[in-house]
């Protein structure tokens, strides 16, 4: 007998429980062991100029490099302690940690860095690099151990959300049925006031309950935990209609967002309140603020020199040199990627 498939099961759920929440949806189509975007073989769910999406360390080894040096900061100010042990969640397959590795940071030449890295898709996992000073995790239901920092790149908008649309009488949750044979939003109970906003009826917004629990769960390891992701006031994303929940596919837009659950990505533009009420409230700045914070500048100028003495025989250093100056325009324009928001926690104090 044939198993069915994932659309099939959800149908089935439906008809035996009702219309089922947006994020029980997106958590099926995004991270069903059999059939989820991200976790059910290679095919799907990879960053990187080939994949599905283009993230900031896949553009290329600057965004690691800059992180490396960010690394080696914050170890210096914690008082460049003997194991340095650095997580990041949601890493794919590794890439940003190979970028961190080849630059070479101070707090790994002293051999204090540990890298951990934790990630959903066994697929993704499979990639992560071999290096003795990294750990490949897969999540646990509670978070693990203790850590010194955090990181959590393009994370938070792959965390199931549900959504809540203003209607005549409050915010409603917007709940996912199936009808003649295909899956359909309908309007279920109020949502308890979660939105003190000015709003007209049909205003949708995503509701971030589970990116919230991440976070607070992630606090209460005590770590410096930064996040980077696409956000944008809650007044701006409820004007949008549903233009905050994005699909994508094969490296371009997807469809509309119940189709053949698997087949695509699901995300959402974060609503910023909603990720800086979530927990203590974390600094914000412009990805293109703490890159240069973290010293981008002179690492393009130092590659800028690099193209130049050896642009006229070629070479690997002249041209990762020249990479490096493309890699931060689109790193840093303001109207992509240096736009995105960098949540930063810092880490509590341990007693005495
Ligand atoms: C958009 S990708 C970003 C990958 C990588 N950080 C990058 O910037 O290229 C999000 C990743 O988070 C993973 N993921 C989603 N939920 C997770 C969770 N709860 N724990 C660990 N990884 C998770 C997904 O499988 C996916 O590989």
């Amino acid at each position: 007998m044939s198993r069915e498939s994932l659309a099939e099961r959800l149908a089935a759920e439906i008809r035996s429980r009702g219309p089922i929440s947006a994020s029980t949806f997106i958590a099926a189509a995004l991270y069903d062991p059999d059939e989820g975007f991200y976790t059910r073989d290679e095919s799907t769910g990879r960053a990187g100029r080939r994949g599905d999406f283009l993230t900031a360390p896949e553009v290329g080894p600057l965004f690691g490099a800059v992180i490396a040096n960010a690394l080696d900061a914050w170890w210096t100010e914690a008082g460049e302690p003997d194991e340095w042990v650095v997580r990041e969640i949601g890493a794919g397959p590794g890439t940003l940690a190979r970028a961190v590795l080849a630059a070479d940071p101070l707090c790994h030449r002293s051999g204090a860095l540990r890298l951990e890295l934790v990630e959903i898709s066994d697929a993704q996992r499979s990639m992560h690099p071999t290096a003795p000073v990294v750990a490949s995790i897969s999540p646990g239901p509670e978070p693990d151990g203790p850590c010194d920092v955090i990181i959590a790149n393009e994370l938070l908008d792959n965390l199931p959300f549900d959504i809540g649309e203003r209607a005549a009488d409050g915010w409603r949750e917007v709940l996912v049925n199936f009808e003649n044979d295909c899956f359909v939003e309908c309007l279920g109970e109020l949502l308890p006031d979660v939105f003190d906003i000015e709003a007209e009826t049909a205003d949708r917004l995503p509701v971030l309950r589970i990116a919230g629990e991440w976070i607070r769960a992630q606090r209460a390891v005590g770590a410096r935990l930064i996040a980077f992701d696409y956000a944008a006031p809650t007044t701006v994303l409820s004007k949008r209609g549903t233009g905050w929940l994005r699909t994508f596919r094969g490296h371009g837009a997807g469809s509309n967002w119940l189709d053949e659950p698997g087949s695509q990505d699901i995300t959402t533009d974060l609503a910023a309140e909603q990720i800086v009420a979530a927990a203590d409230p974390p600094r914000s700045t412009t990805q293109a603020a703490f890159l240069r914070a973290y010293g981008v500048d002179g690492l393009v100028e130092e590659g800028r020199v690099r193209w130049k003495a050896g642009a006229a025989v070629g070479g690997l250093g002249a041209l990762s040199g020249r990479s490096r100056i493309r890699e931060a325009e689109i790193l840093l324009d303001p109207t992509g990627m240096g736009g995105f928001t960098v949540f930063e926690w810092p880490p509590f104090l341990s007693p005495g």
